[in-house]
């Protein structure tokens, strides 16, 4: 089991360094390779994604990435910015389903900012369609304008599109979750307005015919925007396109009191994957030692599930993360009257000594 082991930028080396413990911990052989990825692989190679970190990823049975993303290469041109190395990694390997999920947990409940009944043990999964839409789309770039009233003016454009086939695997990966779990899937999409969107939908309702255990419903992104404040815990999987899951999973994020304990993971067709946080490099606070951990940590649970089909470790993984919550062990962003405040090591530490 080889683990392409990618931390980035930011806060990606330090709260990495603590799952790469976690992985260690739990008795298995796996042969963990670095590489640099991001602006700190635009510093080395000149590039966010060079060849040999592509090469490794491709290689490796799964990808461990931290996170990439620094204010400092905000000037350089949109190809060589951080941020193309996830794009990159996401598109080469085909990693079109990204599934987020939004867990609060009961002893986080009071860091959220939304009132406890309305997030109290909510637990849903955002589906996000990975490979499309306006990510990727082309044409797109910057011109010239042809509108008459705003001629010769410098103009950005970019291509939504979503082609049926994409739309038909994106579904049936929410359509199988979603049996596995409260067998509901709302699709959230623009088809009042968008031509994409009202494909989506007419693809969705036609594979929802393959599931009927599971039960469809459909919902426009604005006011599914609204919804995941008003009445979260209604929701149960939400199947979306690259642009609007974008939004909504860091929305569905911090109902659950804070990015920093979701994972996340992107798949391949035969379920390799890229497991990351759901959160940035937020590089404002790198080498301070306050990052939380856990949503990388769980992140490496995802891998040992969906990738390596090691199911019990998955679950000793987050077993292990609920008994450091238990104890009032918190890093800072999930800090609270009454509980104990650690550093990304300490909690590293913690979830380490739980495991073992
Ligand atoms: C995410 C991030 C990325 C995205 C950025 C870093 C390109 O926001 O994983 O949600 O927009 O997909
Ligand atoms: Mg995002």
């Amino acid at each position: 089991m080889k683990i392409a082991v990618l931390p980035g930028d930011g806060i990606g080396p330090e709260i990495v360094a603590e799952a790469v413990k976690v992985l260690k911990t739990l008795g298995r052989k796996f042969d963990l390779e670095m590489a640099p990825v991001g602006g700190a692989a635009f510093d080395i190679a000149g590039h966010p994604l060079p060849a040999a970190t592509l090469t490794l990823a491709k290689d490796a049975d799964a990808i461990l990435f931290g996170a990439v993303g620094d204010w400092k290469y905000d000037s350089l041109p949109r190809e060589l910015r951080p941020e193309q190395a996830i794009l990159g990694l996401r598109k080469n390997l085909e990693l079109f389903a990204n599934f987020r999920p939004a867990i609060c947990y009961p002893e986080l409940t009071s860091a959220s900012s939304l009132k406890a009944e309305i997030v109290g043990g909510l637990d849903i999964l955002i589906v996000r369609e990975l490979n499309g839409d306006i990510y990727f789309g082309q044409p797109r770039g910057i011109r010239s304008s042809e509108l008459p009233l705003f001629k010769g003016a410098r103009e950005g454009f970019d291509t939504m599109h979503y082609s049926e086939p994409e739309v038909e695997r994106i579904g049936k990966v929410a359509f199988e979750a979603a049996r596995k779990r409260s067998k509901k899937v709302c699709s959230v999409d623009k088809a009042n307005v968008l031509e994409t969107s009202q494909l989506w939908r007419e693809v969705m309702i036609r594979i929802s015919k393959n599931y009927p255990d599971v039960h469809l419903s459909h919902m426009y992104v604005d006011n599914a925007a609204m919804q995941l404040v008003k009445a979260p815990k209604e929701f149960d999987v939400v199947v979306t396109g690259n642009l609007f899951g974008d939004i909504l999973s860091d929305e569905a994020a911090m109902l659950t009191g804070s990015i920093g304990m979701l994972p996340s993971a992107s798949l391949d067709i035969n379920n390799k994957g890229l497991y990351e946080p759901s959160h940035g490099s937020a590089p404002d606070i790198a080498g301070k030692g306050i990052a939380n951990p856990l949503a990388t940590i769980l992140s490496t649970a995802m891998m040992l599930r969906y990738s390596f089909g090691m199911g019990i470790e998955a679950d000793r993984v987050e077993s292990a993360v609920q008994k450091v919550l238990a104890q009032g062990l918190r890093t800072l962003d999930i800090y609270t009257d009454g509980t104990q405040k650690v550093s990304t090591r300490e909690m590293g530490d913690a979830v380490v000594k739980a495991l073992s």
